[in-house]
């Protein structure tokens, strides 16, 4: 309601309507997946104990004894796969998106998350670890293209005031998959050597919910009518989605936007990179992306039992369900401040109240510090660097460079994912306790990025968003040579609303 108070913000009706609510809400399965099986096997309680159960008895069908090498490097194998399929995953969005449209392409994703269910569930019965590593491979893939599938679909049906709340949504769905697995992974939940392959093949249900769901979703109206030219469809989808009849703000700003992509068409990701226009946006969103990974949260996600065995915490596995609890919570605070507060200021207050955590995160002696400290990091988390790059990239891009822009993106942060979780635990290993200041010199150096580099997108039309980054490419190109950084400075944007 306080954006309909807020007359600053446009864009068409302000109002939730439960068909936005519907088509957001089956979207985010999709995010609640990806959580879901970021969580499972990397349920850090679990780390130890799943090794064992998933491979040492029940994927056994070796002659001889199997070395703890072995078993180790199965494992770290299954976990890490997960990344790499997100790093396809995230890399082909594009394939899909304008072939298919935004809604198919997400329904079509869950055969890929009914495979790797079906094949990480038998696993045990056909006593395959291969079967396993596979199946973690595929929903790797499912959840990349989750991961543009989602913010893509959710930010092109809500009206631009909603943009960032929505936009959140997508974390949302991430962090309750995240607090879901944690808690099935409780020993004595699922997390045991009998009923482990229900806790991987659960994965089957959500997908089942979300293909009964998305065909009663509607098309986005922005795909319809930009790249479809589907007028009159666009209009009658945008009409249930806004709940009123006067949708002629939204298909007037539509229609600009179609107008200016008559000039580009549809953008491949080595012209991102080429054009003088998409450089300094695609600059922002890699960034964003790294700065989320490259601050540490999937250390904690991943080691955090670890983290607090060796600080001393007596039950490791509930303060790193409370971790997830906390998560969940700022999740929540971020959504309801965002259009209020802006991107800018949260992203930063994150990466500022998380860089200063992690200097806490060295004195592990003291174990209420440790929990107090990860707890701060994970809720600094949230605020903002969780939540803002997954969504901000489909607002730094028009229709014509978008999924291009979000499948770079993606793959920027599935590759940083990846990295982060092969290397923690060796540099920890090296560095000790130490090795969080490594993240707290890498998040000061994203808060001033941010500060200096990153635009305001609130309450600006996605068209008005590109007019800012093209006025400001026109301007730097001249001077390039004399100032160039001059192009990047936020305040170059031209003060909208
Ligand atoms: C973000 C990150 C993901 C992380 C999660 C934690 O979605 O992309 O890697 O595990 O937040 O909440």
């Amino acid at each position: 309601e306080a954006n309909q108070a807020d007359g600053k913000t446009k864009g068409g009706k302000k109002s939730v309507t439960p068909w936005l609510i519907m088509a957001a809400g089956t979207a985010v399965i999709g995010s609640l997946q990806f959580g879901y099986n970021t969580g499972v096997i990397n349920a850090p309680q679990n780390v130890k104990r799943s090794r064992f159960f998933c491979f040492s008895q029940s994927l056994l069908r070796f002659s001889e004894p199997i070395s703890q090498g072995t078993l180790t490097a199965l494992w770290s194998l299954s976990v890490a796969i997960f990344s790499v399929g997100g790093m396809f995953g995230s890399f082909s969005v594009g394939i899909f998106v304008n072939r298919f449209g935004r809604r198919n392409s997400m329904l079509m994703a869950n055969v890929l998350a009914f495979i790797a269910a079906l094949l990480m569930g038998f696993s045990k019965m056909a006593a395959s670890y291969e079967m396993l590593i596979i199946g973690r491979f595929i929903v790797g893939l499912y959840s990349g293209l989750s991961t543009g599938f989602v913010p893509m679909y959710v930010e092109e049906i809500s009206p631009t005031s909603l943009r960032g709340a929505l936009g959140t949504l997508h974390q949302l769905g991430v962090v309750i998959g995240i607090l879901v697995a944690q808690v099935f992974g409780i020993e004595s939940i699922l997390g045991n050597a009998t009923l482990w392959p229900l806790l991987l093949g659960f994965t089957l249900l959500p997908s089942v919910l979300q293909c009964v769901l998305l065909p009663l979703c509607p098309e986005s109206p922005r795909y319809l009518l930009i790249n479809c030219n589907e007028e009159s469809k666009a209009r009658t989808i945008l009409m249930k989605l806004r709940g009123t009849e006067d949708v002629s703000e939204d298909m007037q700003e539509m229609r600009e936007e179609s107008l200016q992509m008559k000039k580009e068409k549809a953008v491949t990701i080595p012209e991102l990179f080429r054009s003088s226009v998409y450089r300094q946006p695609i600059f922002v969103a890699i960034m964003l992306h790294l700065s989320q990974q490259l601050s540490g949260i999937n250390a904690v996600f991943y080691y955090s039992t670890g983290i607090f065995e060796r600080a001393g915490v007596s039950q490791p596995v509930y303060a790193t369900i409370g971790a997830g609890v906390v998560n969940t919570a700022f999740t929540v605070v971020s959504l309801f401040v965002v259009e209020r507060m802006g991107r800018r200021p949260l992203h930063l207050i994150g990466l500022m109240g998380m860089a200063v955590s992690a200097v806490f995160l060295t004195l592990r002696w003291m174990s209420y510090v440790s929990i107090a400290a990860i707890f701060s990091f994970v809720a600094f988390f949230e605020i903002g660097p969780g939540p803002i790059p997954w969504f901000i990239v489909a607002e730094l891009f028009s229709q014509g460079p978008r999924p291009a822009a979000i499948a770079v993106a993606g793959f920027c942060n599935w590759s940083a994912n990846f990295l982060v979780g092969m290397c923690f635990q060796y540099v920890e290993q090296l560095c000790g306790p130490f090795v969080f200041i490594i993240f707290t010199i890498l998040l000061l150096g994203f808060f001033v990025f941010t500060y200096f580099k990153v635009p305001e997108t609130k309450g600006r039309t996605f068209d008005e968003i590109s007019a800012g980054f093209r006025q400001s490419a026109g301007r730097g190109s001249d001077k390039y040579s004399v100032k160039p950084l001059k192009v990047f400075e936020p305040c170059e944007f031209p003060t909208m609303g």
